[in-house]
């Protein structure tokens, strides 16, 4: 039987070099665990741009409708602000998303003890913080039509609309109820059915799809009072379900619950392929951070995470996933801190090299 196969697509800024450490950590599965991928590298938004006039080549795109799993850096970057909206690096990500029907994005939000003094919130408030937010990925606002900008009278007008059907609220609300099975069993769905239809629909089909899972307790927050109770006490949620706009929204403030951006990783699954495996997407929540790029000082564990997810969700290797995060949380107890991770002064940061190796050391400690 051939391998299982991956796509990597790096992308821009400091994709790659959190990538490179992703690949260490890859080829030490290979080699220690005879956990072999067959690997392909591609480009993805500003690089993929610069080569072929398009974020996404073709090519590309039916690549990772085939692979078992892709893997991505980051996209996007101040050198890319001009461009035309359509090929805008972002649009490549957009496309992978839409095309491969990723509609349940997975972002756990998980406060390791090492981190909890770091967060910018109280410790008692974030030690042992473990929550789920799914957010919805291939509708909503970001897909909606009637979108452009428009001429009206003597101005232009911006229009982006919020769309969801009730098969997409379904299907993603499926998705957060089954994880909420596999975990505490609470699910809070979030949305704005206050001021907003598809908010009314949303709720309404989510407490339906409730009714096939009694041991859930459901409960519904308005998203914006969500926002709120996620940083006053983020230990009462344990599943969270939201819309595409509002889960890009709390999943970044989730992250600094954790201590930092550096430190979310996400999977994007949607529907099962022929081999029963979902297809499937994994990348860090966190963006090409152009501030510090090319530096060595990103944070990898994000993407080293979403890895362990991959092999989590795509490969039925929970153990190894949990050999892997094992590994990470040890090297944050051991002290090893990238820039994002440190406020002491005086103290000198790891490199993102330098906690990649880290990691991998922390897995040969492991066997
Ligand atoms: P960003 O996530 O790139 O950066 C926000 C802040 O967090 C920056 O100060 C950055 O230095 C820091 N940061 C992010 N990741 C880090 C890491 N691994 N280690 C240490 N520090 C880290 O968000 P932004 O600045 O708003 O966006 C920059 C570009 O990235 C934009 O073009 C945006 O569209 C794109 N973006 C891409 C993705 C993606 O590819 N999935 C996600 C978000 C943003
Ligand atoms: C994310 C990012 C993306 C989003 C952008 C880069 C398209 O912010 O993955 O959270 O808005 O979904
Ligand atoms: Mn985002």
């Amino acid at each position: 039987m051939s391998n299982p196969s991956l796509l990597i697509l790096p992308g821009d800024g400091i994709g790659p070099e959190v990538m490179a450490e992703v690949r260490k950590i890859i080829d030490w599965f290979g080699a220690k665990r005879g956990i072999a991928f067959d690997v392909s590298e591609d480009l993805v938004g500003g690089c993929a741009y610069d080569k072929h006039g398009t974020p996404l080549h073709d090519d590309t795109m039916a690549k990772a409708q085939e692979v078992d799993a892709v893997l991505l850096g980051a996209v996007g970057g101040p050198k890319y602000d001009v461009l035309d909206f359509s090929v805008k690096p972002e649009r490549g990500l957009l496309r992978l998303r839409k095309e491969m029907d990723l509609y349940a994005n997975l972002r756990p939000a998980q406060c390791f003890d090492a981190l909890a003094d770091f967060s910018s919130l109280k410790k008692d408030v974030v030690a042992g913080l473990d929550i789920m937010i799914v957010r919805e990925l291939t509708s909503g606002i970001y897909f909606g039509e009637p979108r452009g900008i428009i001429e009206e009278g003597n101005e232009r007008v911006g229009i982006n609309t919020q769309r969801y059907t009730e098969s997409e609220i379904d299907r993603v609300a499926r998705s957060a109820f089954e994880l909420a099975m596999k975990r505490g069993k609470k699910l809070c769905s979030m949305e704005k059915a206050n001021v907003m239809e598809s908010g009314i629909l949303w709720r309404e089909v989510v407490t339906e799809v409730g009714k096939e899972y009694p041991e859930v307790e459901l409960s519904h927050m308005y998203a914006d009072a969500g926002a709120m109770q996620l940083c006053r006490a983020p230990k009462q949620f344990d599943v969270i379900v939201t819309d595409n706009l509002f889960g890009d929204l709390l999943s970044d403030a989730a992250a600094m619950l954790t201590g930092s951006l550096g430190m979310l990783p996400s999977a994007s699954l949607g529907k099962p392929m022929a081999n029963g495996r979902p297809k499937a997407l994994y990348e860090p929540v966190h963006g090409s951070a152009p501030d510090i790029a090319g530096q060595g000082k990103a944070n990898p564990c994000a993407c080293i995470l979403s890895f362990a997810m991959a092999l989590r969700y795509s490969f039925d290797l929970g153990a190894e996933a949990d050999r892997l995060e094992a590994a990470v949380e040890k090297v944050l107890a051991d002290g090893v801190r990238t820039a994002d991770l440190l406020n002491e002064e005086g103290r000198t940061p790891a490199s993102t090299t330098e906690m990649g190796d880290a990691v991998v050391a922390a897995l040969d400690a492991s066997l």
